[in-house]
């Protein structure tokens, strides 16, 4: 199999994660080494479809100089949003009422107006998404991993992950010394919408004394017995709680809530640490990290994700490859088709080594 291109596109979409810039350096060395042209799409597809909306028009040139040093720094290049559904695009109408216009013929027809022949889309489920119905409607594309919630199928792991839960983890080793210090119970919020890697990881790392995640509805009452129990030996403690974790029969943390669209999680940190102070009587604050856990540098195990995916990105497209998105199953990096890549959403299994290793070190579950 072998590809007729001249010019490709790349993009990244969703949340940014710590490692996308890897990618795009990636990208571009290895297509210039083939002797393709590479652009940037601005923010998603919003570049192609509102150009007059960016100085730079939209679209610009990626050269080997452009991407020299940026494999280190996090956030993108291209910038990005997690609003940029061409399907879905929302327009304000001169009344000042916004409505959704499906646009993606005019992304293709822009593709097909800049000559370029293939994207490389860099995204989260939702972006893969889109990016699979572009294939379906005739885009030749290829699929980069990325999030820092790893709630991606197909792939051991996405890149940004690594990077969430090592500073998720710097951050719990901090706030012992304080809780200690006031014999307090301190919560922390991390990210995780549907999934709870980060709770996890980070908080077996952290030696928390009870994690919660989306997976597990949780029982206070279970986490607050275990505290006081803990209470004797520890005269503080550590909650780590992803913002999607749920008590059981209840529903989600919510910022807000708006019809037909993703709701805005949060507040479930200081929720979980008004109760548990009520429940054990023990003095509580709660932190939440946030967009803290999506900023800064990435680890080295990000940046070579990033860099061994964008790499198999162009690997892929050279070899003729359409409609696949690049996973990591090691020592392999594979090809597995964008359809089914975001088919299913990848959680914690409950039978994980991870959920096993944490209730074997006496950290709460909260079921
Ligand atoms: O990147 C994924 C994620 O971190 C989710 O865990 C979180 O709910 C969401 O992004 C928040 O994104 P934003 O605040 O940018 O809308």
């Amino acid at each position: 199999m072998t590809a007729d291109i001249e010019r490709i596109a790349i993009n990244t979409g969703g949340g940014d994660a710590p490692g996308l810039n890897a990618v795009i350096h990636a990208v571009v060395h290895a297509s210039c080494a083939r002797g393709w042209e590479v652009f940037g799409i601005r923010e998603g597809y919003d570049g192609l479809l509102d150009p007059h909306h960016y100085p730079d028009g939209g679209l610009i040139p990626l050269e080997r100089a452009t991407v020299r040093h940026i494999t280190h720094l996090g956030g993108t290049i291209l910038g990005t949003t997690n609003r940029g559904n061409p399907f879905r695009h929302v327009v304000t109408r001169p009344d000042g009422r916004r409505e959704e216009q499906d646009r993606s013929a005019a992304v293709l027809q822009a593709f097909r107006r800049h000559r370029l022949d293939a994207l490389v889309a860099v995204g989260g489920d939702g972006s893969l998404s889109i990016a699979n119905e572009l294939h379906e409607q005739g885009l030749r594309v290829v699929g980069v991993p990325k999030t820092i919630d790893n709630d991606l199928d197909s792939t051991l792991v996405t890149f940004g992950l690594d990077s969430a839960v090592s500073f998720a983890t710097e951050c719990i080793d901090r706030l012992h010394a304080t809780a200690q210090a006031h014999r307090r119970l301190i919560v922390v919020e991390v990210m995780g919408r549907y999934a709870g890697w980060i709770a996890l990881a980070s908080g077996t790392a952290g030696q928390a004394s009870a994690i919660l995640i989306p997976e597990i509805p949780y029982d206070l009452g279970k986490v607050a017995d275990h505290l006081k129990q803990k209470a004797a030996e520890l005269s503080y403690a550590i909650v780590v709680v992803a913002e999607g974790a749920k008590p059981i029969g209840g529903d989600v943390t919510a910022k807000t809530r708006e019809p037909g669209r993703v709701e805005r999680l949060g507040g479930i940190g200081a929720r979980v640490a008004e109760q548990l102070e009520r429940l054990t009587g023990i003095e509580s604050r709660a932190v939440v990290l946030g967009h803290l856990l999506r900023g800064g540098t990435p680890t080295s195990l990000d940046r070579n994700l990033g860099l061994m995916f964008g790499a198999a990105a162009v690997r892929a497209l050279a070899e003729g490859r359409n409609g696949v998105m690049v996973a990591i199953n090691p020592p392999n990096i594979d090809y597995v088709p964008l359809k089914q890549a975001v088919a299913k959403m990848k959680t914690v299994p409950l039978e994980s080594t991870g959920i096993v290793t944490a209730r074997m070190l006496d950290i709460s579950l909260g079921d």
